[in-house]
């Protein structure tokens, strides 16, 4: 079948070690397992570290990259996965599709029955196949971690990323005042068009925030310390621009803040965050969508850090 996959590993030019062709038909390690038809997918930051070699090991390749899949499932059924499986030997316990199983890049899939969600009527697949990790992320980032129904004003940092994007629609879905940093003036305008409050990284707020969403880590962290309210959550779920920022404990521990990590969610805060899309008709925000056939230009997109949310791979094209 064909596939997109790490062939090798790029720390300095990671679109160099994609590799685009035959794959074998996915096996299935367990009775559990299932092979889905996959329809629609989305591309991560993720798949460009798996690229730099970031979180696999050369015996691991050729690895099929993609975290996020909607697909049929063998009773004809349209399925959400959900991308985080059990995987014994890993010191978390679990692992994210293409890190120890084969991911979603491909014309079929096998995945744990378990992790499969019903596609909610009224939502495209290729909407419904932004959600299970950045927007996951985000609205455990949101809910789980930030518990943003006490706060009333968020920050998100860099907005224009797949995360980020989600947690500006989410937190102004759900009512609470938003600002967004990004580094480009034209992203600062689209943020501003989903009802955040767009500024320049590193401006002072008009106000302190109650939750801060962090997922570019150096570039922009001593920002949103000075920018956290007395008890303010800050929570992390990326380093994209760095992860080792230099971090005043002073501030930390005077003004109370909370520093949370987290890493995408459970699988029964994937079926809030989806209730939630179809009941309030929240829809990702989505860059671009790239047919399978021309799937290097998906990835050469997201490299070029000029995405305003998710570039979206549509395997029925
Ligand atoms: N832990 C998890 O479960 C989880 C899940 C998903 C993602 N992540 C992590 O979260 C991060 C974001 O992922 P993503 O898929 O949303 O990535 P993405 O779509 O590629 O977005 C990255 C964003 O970071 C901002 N950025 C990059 N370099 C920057 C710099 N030097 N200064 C300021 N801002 C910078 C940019 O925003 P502007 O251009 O708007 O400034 C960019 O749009 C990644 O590190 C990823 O690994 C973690």
């Amino acid at each position: 079948m064909r596939a997109a996959f790490a062939s090798r590993f790029d720390d300095a030019d990671p679109l160099a070690a994609l590799t685009v062709g035959e794959q074998p038909e996915p096996s299935l390690p367990d009775d559990d397992w299932v092979t889905l038809r996959v329809t629609a997918s989305s591309l991560n930051h993720h798949d460009l570290w798996s690229l730099r070699g970031v979180g696999l090991r050369a015996e691991q390749l050729p690895m099929i990259l993609g975290c996020d899949a909607v697909g049929v499932d063998p009773e004809g059924n349209e399925v959400v996965v959900y991308p985080v499986v059990p995987t014994p030997g890993d010191p978390r316990g679990m692992s994210i599709l293409s890190e120890h199983f084969p991911g979603t890049l491909a014309e079929r899939v096998a995945v744990p029955r378990s992790n499969l969600l019903p596609l909610p009527a009224g939502l495209a697949a290729t909407d419904a196949a932004c959600l299970p990790t950045a927007w996951l992320t985000a609205w455990r980032m949101l809910t789980t971690k930030g518990r943003v129904d006490d706060a009333e004003a968020v920050l998100v940092q860099g907005a224009g990323g797949g995360v980020a994007t989600a947690a500006v629609a989410l937190a102004v879905a759900m009512g609470k005042r938003v600002y967004a940093t990004s580094r480009d003036a034209a992203k600062r305008e689209r943020i501003a068009g989903l009802g955040a409050t767009a500024v320049e990284p590193g401006a002072r707020l008009p106000e302190r925030v109650d939750v801060v969403i962090e997922t570019v880590g150096a570039a922009t962290f001593d920002h949103s310390l000075k920018s956290a309210a007395p008890g303010a959550r800050i929570v992390v779920s990326g380093a994209t621009a760095g992860h080792e920022p230099a971090v005043n404990l002073r501030r930390v521990f005077a003004m109370q803040l909370e520093i949370l990590g987290t890493s995408m969610g459970t699988p029964a805060e994937l079926t809030g965050l989806l209730a939630f899309c179809a009941e309030r008709k929240v829809r990702p925000v989505v860059d671009s969508v790239v047919p399978f056939s021309r799937v290097e230009e998906a990835f050469a997109r997201l490299h070029s850090g000029d995405v305003f949310g998710k570039v979206v791979v549509d395997h029925t094209s």
